[in-house]
């Protein structure tokens, strides 16, 4: 099965089209932000996705997971123009799976209103309901005979504009743990997501204001899994951290940014029921096509 891992596309709508009055706290932080500069790097994100798109097909990928941060400030009309822009990767629906990033519930009214789940709740399904003890989190999915994905949330609002930390809720913990002692589960090649980095590159957590705040509880859950990768993103780098010193078993991967400007990547695994080959894509500006880059 070929599994392609994406992260923070970072769709944003012009400057015009979002509602002004809704322009508040945070959001006029992120929106400076975007003002700033920092938009420009993501402009060309919906030609981006097309191109994964393409390679997603040239390439026969079976299955697309994406780790988050789809918008640039969570409103509504950026969360329903970026399920527009996503739908042709996302097909068939049951072979997507998406969670939300920090940007994507920038606020707590986009989480009181659920708004993230309204426009991807349909790629969101969980195969074990019996285990979803905070919302639908965690979810589950079995794929084939050897694959399953486990997706965790840790994007949350943060009150103050400095802040862009994440934390998994210590009951998403506990079912995960549950979860991986499920007999149900062995033999399988098991990838955990979640949009926060537990490490980064040089494998140190990453600044409090800016990290999984439970990031050392996190690698512990995750101590039991014999094969398989956390996926993650938030840190707009592609980089593969070994937690063998953690002592686990399998790496962590950041899949950066699909479409920030000169960084673009992913990660592609090859798995079968007795190996796993690990190829990380790039994009080539001059054709506009993304392409495996190395394979590790
Ligand atoms: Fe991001
Ligand atoms: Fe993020």
């Amino acid at each position: 099965m070929r599994i392609l891992h994406c992260s923070d596309p970072h769709f944003d709508l012009s400057l015009k089209t979002i509602p002004w009055k809704k322009w508040f706290g945070k959001r006029a932080i992120g929106a400076l932000n975007l003002l700033g500069g920092r938009g420009r790097y993501f402009d060309n994100a919906e030609a981006k996705i097309a191109a994964l798109t393409r390679f997603k097909e040239r390439y026969s990928v079976d299955l697309v997971l994406c780790t988050g941060d789809l918008t640039a400030l969570g409103l509504t009309a950026e969360l329903e123009n970026a399920a527009e822009l996503l739908a042709p990767l996302a097909q068939p629906p049951e072979r997507f799976i998406v969670i939300p990033g920090n940007h994507d519930v920038y606020s707590g009214d986009v989480i009181r209103g659920d708004h993230f789940h309204l426009y991807f709740g349909q790629y969101m399904h969980t195969d074990w309901p019996q285990y979803a003890v905070d919302g639908p989190w965690p979810i589950v999915r079995l794929f084939g005979e050897h694959i399953a994905v486990i997706a965790v949330n840790s994007a949350k609002p943060n009150p103050f504009p400095w802040r862009s930390d994440g934390h998994i809720p210590p009951v998403q913990l506990e079912a995960l743990e549950k979860i991986l002692a499920d007999p149900r589960l062995a033999d399988r090649w098991i990838f955990v997501m979640t949009h926060y980095a537990a490490r980064l590159a040089d494998g140190t957590p990453d600044k409090p204001n800016h990290g999984l705040r439970n990031a050392d509880a996190f690698i512990h859950a995750c101590r039991s899994i014999e094969r398989g990768a956390i996926l993650n993103g938030h840190i707009h780098r592609c980089y593969r951290t070994p937690l063998k010193k953690e002592g686990l078993a399998i790496d962590l991967y950041c899949a950066g940014s699909v479409s920030m400007e000169g960084r673009e990547c992913f990660w592609l695994f090859d798995v079968d029921a007795r190996q796993m080959q690990v190829h990380r894509g790039g994009y080539d500006p001059d054709s506009g096509e993304f392409r495996i880059i190395e394979t590790l």
